[in-house]
């Protein structure tokens, strides 16, 4: 390495002390201020596979309703997963609460300024750990996320695809972890990727680290990081069952904890598979096939759920979920696939 690596955190710190992002769960850098252990872990939880942009409302709303992990871990499971609808990824908001009664029941509702504590909570994975230990405890630990697996490829101008990349990635990203700051440090790598060595079009000629990156002296950070070709995603088939009573009243289900939106509230569904669906509708009623169906991506498949309604009788015995007085849906509760089913649905079971 041609520059010092000390050198080279300072300069990227001095850089976040003029333009580090305001974040709602951040102290800003000189402050003085301290970051909360609860607001950092939740931001953290939040931002695992969602953007920034994504984030910040639901952070406001959970912290506005929940201010403390007690709060937290004193809520009802169906109103935490109602709050966590459409921000995806619903293991999290399962393990969201689990944390936070861990944290009440075996560490006096104090966050633990420990690594390997960390670790031991649900839903805190490595990543997770090492993010809380550095931004709210200001412990030496390293965070590699995509933002900082992008730097450290074009800084030090590695071809290696990823995933196959990131042990070497995390040993540079390791060297350069600033043992004064650390805190700060890791929010200014995640800072200088989301901001300036953006995926396309990195601003290059305003980056702190313009003169010691190689990948800009190569010419090559446009192509960087280099990844392994993902394996096309499966189409998966399924039916969603929306039917409605004539005094209003939504037939809805909450879904089994493990699997697929887990704990979340839905639409009775059949399996989703990538055969045809072969299983009987939760309730013997005259059904219509609405001519669109639910498009929705999952981590590993693609989605398409047909719709069929139903206007149903007040002494309908549903095989399978219970009806919810009109009063007491909220679309805004369901996961975004529910939501997209209901949306397309709603037109044709108007209030009559
Ligand atoms: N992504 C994940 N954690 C972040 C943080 N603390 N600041 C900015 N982006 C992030």
């Amino acid at each position: 390495m041609r520059y010092d690596t000390a050198d080279l955190s300072d300069t990227l710190l001095d850089w976040y002390d003029r333009h580090a992002r305001q974040m709602p769960w951040r102290a800003p850098p000189l402050s003085g201020q301290k970051a909360d252990p609860y607001r950092v872990w939740m931001s953290e939880v939040m931002l695992q596979q969602t953007t920034v942009a994504a984030v910040k409302a639901y952070f406001e709303r959970f912290t506005n309703r929940w201010p403390t992990v007690r709060d937290l871990a004193a809520a009802e499971d169906a109103d935490v997963m109602a709050e966590w609808a459409g921000l995806g990824y619903y293991a999290r908001a399962r393990n969201l609460l689990k944390c936070a009664r861990a944290v009440v029941a075996d560490h006096d509702s104090v966050f633990p300024a420990d690594h390997d504590a960390l670790l031991k909570l649900p839903g805190i994975g490595p990543y997770t750990a090492a993010a809380i230990s550095a931004i709210a405890f200001d412990l030496p630990e390293t965070v590699l996320d995509g933002n900082v697996e992008r730097v450290m490829a074009r800084l030090h101008d590695i071809h290696t695809p990823l995933p196959a990349a990131k042990p070497e990635l995390m040993v540079e990203a390791q060297k350069l972890t600033n043992a004064k700051r650390p805190g700060d440090y890791a929010q200014a790598v995640m800072d200088l990727g989301a901001t300036i060595c953006t995926p396309r079009n990195p601003a290059c000629g305003i980056c702190p680290w313009r003169d010691p990156c190689l990948a800009r002296a190569n010419g090559t950070a446009a192509e960087l990081p280099k990844k392994t070709p993902k394996k096309p995603k499966p189409i998966r088939l399924g039916i969603a069952y929306i039917a409605r009573r004539t005094d209003g009243a939504w037939l809805l289900e909450t879904r089994p904890d493990k699997g697929l939106l887990g704990g979340m509230l839905g639409w009775p569904t059949t399996g989703w598979a990538e055969d045809a669906p072969q299983e009987a509708p939760p309730l013997g009623a005259d059904w219509h096939d609405l001519p669109a169906e639910a498009r929705h991506t999952f981590t590993h498949f693609h989605l398409r759920l047909a719709i069929c309604t139903a206007t149903v009788p007040q002494d309908a015995l549903p095989t399978r979920g219970q009806f919810i007085p009109q009063d007491r849906f909220r679309p805004s509760d369901l996961p975004t696939v529910m939501r997209k089913a209901f949306d397309l649905a709603h037109e044709t079971l108007r209030d009559s």
